[in-house]
């Protein structure tokens, strides 16, 4: 009795099996290259376990989150995930932003038939894994046609791109932002790629100046698109330079300083959207943290709450009818807008573009689907 009040006290040998308790599962980033990811996701699934048990828990029960570091390393994700099933037995699992990552995790969600919702995973094939895997954000097709859009929309007709090759997430965006892009006039004057980790651009980066492109699309996350931008400038390129969603993260700026101002992004959130939802996250988040949250802090909290919603409706944390009850999300009410799973586990919702000005990420539009 005492355990189930005062439970996180309690000293239990299998905790895994202790009936007071509902365990989730955590999968993230939380040191290595996109250490940023990890953290911000961390927090924001962090924010939503304490809410939910403040309010007294989920089905009468207290949750336990349980939280893998996978480094931001191949390999490791399958690894931990692996280890996380078979010590924790959590309900379901939480993880990751990063696609490749998401990957590599998904197939042992599938075959032990654990929910696992990706908050930020946007490369398409992450879902087609399996039945057992959700995300709440929206996928790279349509992501890759906003920043083609986008360009064309502002007269840049002539792209280049620069792509990290070891990341599918990157390479899915390049695929599908080549797609619209190529369709609706555009034309790709230089492909180029480059590896996550590598420091130097330099011979890509020239190589597309001599294409003369209007605007240079970097396909891959903050660490390297930050040092591109650095890059690019010594070289004297000024066009600007646009990426996805995997720039999001104060690191970007705080390796390329200057040079990234006046490059865009597109995003599944922005700080300075004045809907209730986003303010009131803003303030709690603000309040707990003593930051400003980015898209994956707001996407996990949404990813977490978003499971919570889905246990009620069950009435159980059965695998099944768990299952059965994340998939038929409607209208759910998140911070990063309403969500409605589709049929393949996906989430149909807008993106924005953002600008770096003054080192601040700042709004510029919304693109519905
Ligand atoms: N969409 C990226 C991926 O799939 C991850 C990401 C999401 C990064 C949101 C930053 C913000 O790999």
């Amino acid at each position: 009795m005492l355990c189930g009040l005062f439970f996180s006290g309690c000293k239990k040998k299998d905790s895994a099996g202790n009936p007071d308790e509902i365990v989730i599962g955590e999968f993230a980033s939380l040191t290595g290259a996109t250490a940023s990811f990890g953290q911000s996701a961390h927090k924001g699934v962090r924010m939503a376990v304490d809410e939910a048990n403040a309010n007294g828990g989920v089905l009468g029960k207290k949750l336990r989150l349980v939280t893998e570091d996978d480094q931001s390393k191949a390999g490791e994700a399958a690894t931990v995930v692996r280890r996380m099933i078979s010590r924790e037995k959590p309900v379901a699992i939480i993880g990751e932003v990063a696609s490749s990552r998401s990957l590599e995790a998904a197939p042992i969600c599938q075959q032990n038939k654990i929910p696992m919702i990706s908050p930020a995973s946007t490369n398409p094939k992450v879902t087609e894994t399996g039945d057992y895997i959700f995300r709440v954000c929206f996928i790279d097709p349509f992501q890759g046609a906003v920043l083609a859009k986008f360009m064309l929309q502002r007269g840049w007709k002539n792209a280049a791109i620069l792509t990290d090759v070891k990341q599918d997430y990157a390479v899915g965006l390049t695929d599908f932002f080549k797609d619209y892009f190529t369709k609706n006039g555009g034309t790709i004057v230089s492909e180029q790629s480059y590896s996550s980790g590598d420091k130097d651009f330099k011979a890509q980066l020239t190589s597309i100046r001599s294409t003369n492109p209007e605007a240079i699309l970097v396909a891959g996350y903050y660490n390297e698109a930050g040092l591109i931008a650095s890059q690019a400038r010594e070289l004297d390129i000024k066009v600007p330079l646009l990426g996805g969603d995997g720039w999001d993260s104060p690191s970007l700026v705080e390796v390329a300083g200057d040079a990234m101002e006046g490059n865009f992004f597109s995003n599944h959130f922005s700080a300075e959207d004045k809907s209730p939802a986003v303010q009131d996250f803003l303030a709690k988040y603000k309040a707990k943290y003593l930051e400003s949250p980015d898209a994956m802090s707001a996407l996990a909290y949404d990813a977490t709450m978003l499971l919570f919603d889905a246990m009620k409706r069950a009435g159980t944390t059965d695998s099944a009818a768990l299952r059965d009850a994340i998939a038929s999300t409607s209208g759910f009410p998140a911070v990063t807008g309403n969500i409605t799973l589709d049929a393949n586990r996906n989430a149909s919702k807008s993106a924005v573009i953002l600008q770096i000005q003054n080192g601040k990420f700042r709004f510029v539009e919304t693109v519905a689907p």
